[in-house]
């Protein structure tokens, strides 16, 4: 298949990028740098800004699925997705005319975009959560996620948004609990190569199509 990835340099990017490559599809990244040393000979490089609707239109053209793993570098106001989401989206909107429309999109989201997300968890750990952390450390990802989230699914596309909760660098596991209502009970956190795993998956599956799913160990 064709792929298109957007966030291929990052730390949840890079390990999707890897998985794809190895998989034997055909992967085309968006790369802000000029240095993308990774798995070279075996990407197409469209070096550009996902700010910039033509580098946009360039990666996801002829794409069988486009995957975003793009979010800020820092906890401050940075509004990537906010700017990046809809050129992505329009990109493959125009696609639809053509004899290749452009349909499927699996993104990285965080379980804070919606707020049913935290309906399993313990009354206490709800309220820290959703009074205190996201209003205060993660005010800025938790917006640009909500902000995702309706980008999406008001989109049109065949959309999947994977939410999981704090990400981390451990190793697979190959195993996570999976849901489509909320995050599991205790639900904490999740290896960056269990989430690029699951997106990966699901290249290959309906069964999160125009949904988002909350995975977490
Ligand atoms: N950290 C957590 O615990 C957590 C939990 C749940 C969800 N998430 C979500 O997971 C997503 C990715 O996480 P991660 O740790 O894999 O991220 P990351 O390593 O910071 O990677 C972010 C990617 O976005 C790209 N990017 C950022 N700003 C850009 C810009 N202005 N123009 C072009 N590209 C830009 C980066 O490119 P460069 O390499 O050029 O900077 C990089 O490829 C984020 O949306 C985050 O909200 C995180």
């Amino acid at each position: 298949m064709r792929v298109a990835i957007f966030g291929a340099s990052g730390a949840t990017g890079s390990l999707l990028t890897r998985r794809c490559v190895k998989g034997g599809h055909h992967v085309t990244v968006l790369v802000r740098s000029r240095e993308f040393p990774y798995f070279a000979g075996h990407v197409c490089v469209v070096h550009g800004s996902v700010f910039d609707p033509l580098a946009v239109a360039d990666t996801v053209r002829a794409a069988d699925v486009v995957f975003s793993t793009l979010g800020a570098r820092s906890l401050r106001r940075e509004d990537v997705l906010e700017r990046a989401v809809p050129l992505i989206v329009q990109a493959m909107q125009e696609t639809a005319t053509t004899h290749k429309p452009v349909r499927r999109i699996i993104v990285l989201g965080s379980a804070g975009a919606l707020p049913d997300s935290l309906d399993f968890q313990p009354a206490w750990r709800r309220w820290i959560v959703q009074k205190i952390i996201y209003k205060t450390v993660l005010k800025w990802p938790v917006a640009s996620q909500v902000f995702q989230y309706k980008a999406l699914s008001t989109s049109g596309l065949d959309w999947t948004m994977v939410m999981p909760p704090m990400l981390t660098n451990g190793p697979l596991r190959g195993r996570c609990c999976v849901d489509g209502d909320a995050l599991p009970l205790n639900a904490t956190h999740i290896s960056r190569a269990d989430v690029a795993a699951f997106m990966f998956q699901q290249i290959n599956s309906p069964q999160w199509i125009r949904k988002g799913v909350y995975i977490s160990y």
